[in-house]
């Protein structure tokens, strides 16, 4: 049996944007390639692994190969593995990262290396797609091997993907301009709630830390299935939705998520395709129709404009926001 025949199991560690774009790999490992799979916060990792499991492949996902974190995590859990003595048990790994020169990369025998070149912003961007990427790239691997998926299926994912790279310029020259236009709506904004579902929920997440990071808005990424279990009391006039609502398992659900929003006075900006369904959005970046499974690498482009315009709007320092630094490299 191959490595990957043998694998049962992924636990993923990673932070912050990292830790988003594996939580995308993780729904399509597990959804679509049909391994179970695990995404922790690699400081609480730290502190709390759950029990260790036999055939299980570890992976470390950092941008810089440098957060202390996610470096202490992986260390760990190779030492835990290592001194169990057993085959089962063994520390089958893989770093994900956008430096072969960092620590990640020297420590780890297995490392793909993302090739986004340099990122300067501190906020990552490019290689949260590039991390979302390599994903994509061991999804189809693992369904390969796994049987789960009919060979149509993947050659379908695989040719999706090649698109990809033509719908973003696409979409960055579409919603470049409309990032523009509304970004001074934002400049009082104080709080502001993002949906996804499925696939899409890690996205929510994202455009939420882009947006606190950068912009300094306070921003929550929530499933909308869990809007009224808590968050739909925050809602009024002041505290516009930003919905993520692409064709596929959950549209339907997401759709009527958001109208409970709107139903609340919120303003709605959708991200979302341009049809009879977008008429209840405000404003709408919207998105071709496209898969479900390749959907966040175009979802999050928007998101990521948003941030940079109202930051922009604002007066801020894009690259270099307050309080953050590129690597964290300390506990
Ligand atoms: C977000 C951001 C941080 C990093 C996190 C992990 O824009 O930059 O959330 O994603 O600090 O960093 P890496 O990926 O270098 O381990």
């Amino acid at each position: 049996k191959s490595i990957v025949e043998k694998i049962e199991k992924i636990q993923i560690l990673a932070c912050g944007t990292s830790r988003h774009a594996a939580m995308v790999g993780a729904y399509l490992l597990e959804q679509f390639a049909g391994v179970p799979t695990n995404v922790y916060f690699a400081s609480e990792f730290r502190y709390s692994p759950p029990p260790v499991s036999p055939n299980t492949l570890t992976i470390g996902v950092s941008q810089s190969g440098e957060t202390a974190d996610t470096l202490a995590a992986l260390r760990m859990e190779k030492e835990r593995r290592d001194s169990m003595n057993d085959s089962n048990f063994s520390f089958h790994h893989l770093g994900i990262t956008n430096r072969l020169d960092s620590s990640l990369a020297r420590e780890l025998d297995n490392v793909i290396d993302i090739g986004s070149g340099i990122e300067i912003g501190v906020a990552a961007t490019k290689t949260f797609l590039g991390q979302m990427l390599s994903f994509y790239g061991l999804t189809i691997l693992f369904a390969s091997h796994k049987q789960k998926r009919t060979t149509q299926e993947i050659l379908d994912l695989s040719n999706d993907l090649r698109l990809v790279p033509n719908q973003i310029l696409d979409l960055i020259k579409k919603h470049d301009a409309l990032s523009k236009e509304i970004a001074h709506m934002f400049v009082e904004t104080k709080d502001v709630i993002f949906l996804g579902r499925g696939i899409n929920y890690p996205i929510a997440l994202e455009g939420a830390l882009k947006l606190k990071e950068i912009s300094y808005i306070h921003a929550q990424g929530y499933p909308a299935g869990e809007l009224k279990h808590g968050p739909i009391a925050l809602l009024d006039q002041n505290v516009p939705v930003i919905s993520i609502a692409v064709p596929g398992l959950v549209y339907e659900k997401v759709l009527s998520n958001s109208q409970e929003a709107k139903a609340r006075d919120a303003r709605l900006i959708g991200v979302a395709l341009d049809g009879p369904e977008s008429e209840m959005f405000d404003q709408l970046f919207s998105i071709p129709e496209v898969s479900e499974w390749i959907s966040p690498l175009l979802t999050v482009v928007p998101l990521q404009l948003f941030s940079y315009h109202i930051a922009a709007h604002k007066g801020l320092d894009v690259d270099q926001p307050r309080n953050l630094a590129k690597s964290v490299t300390v506990e």
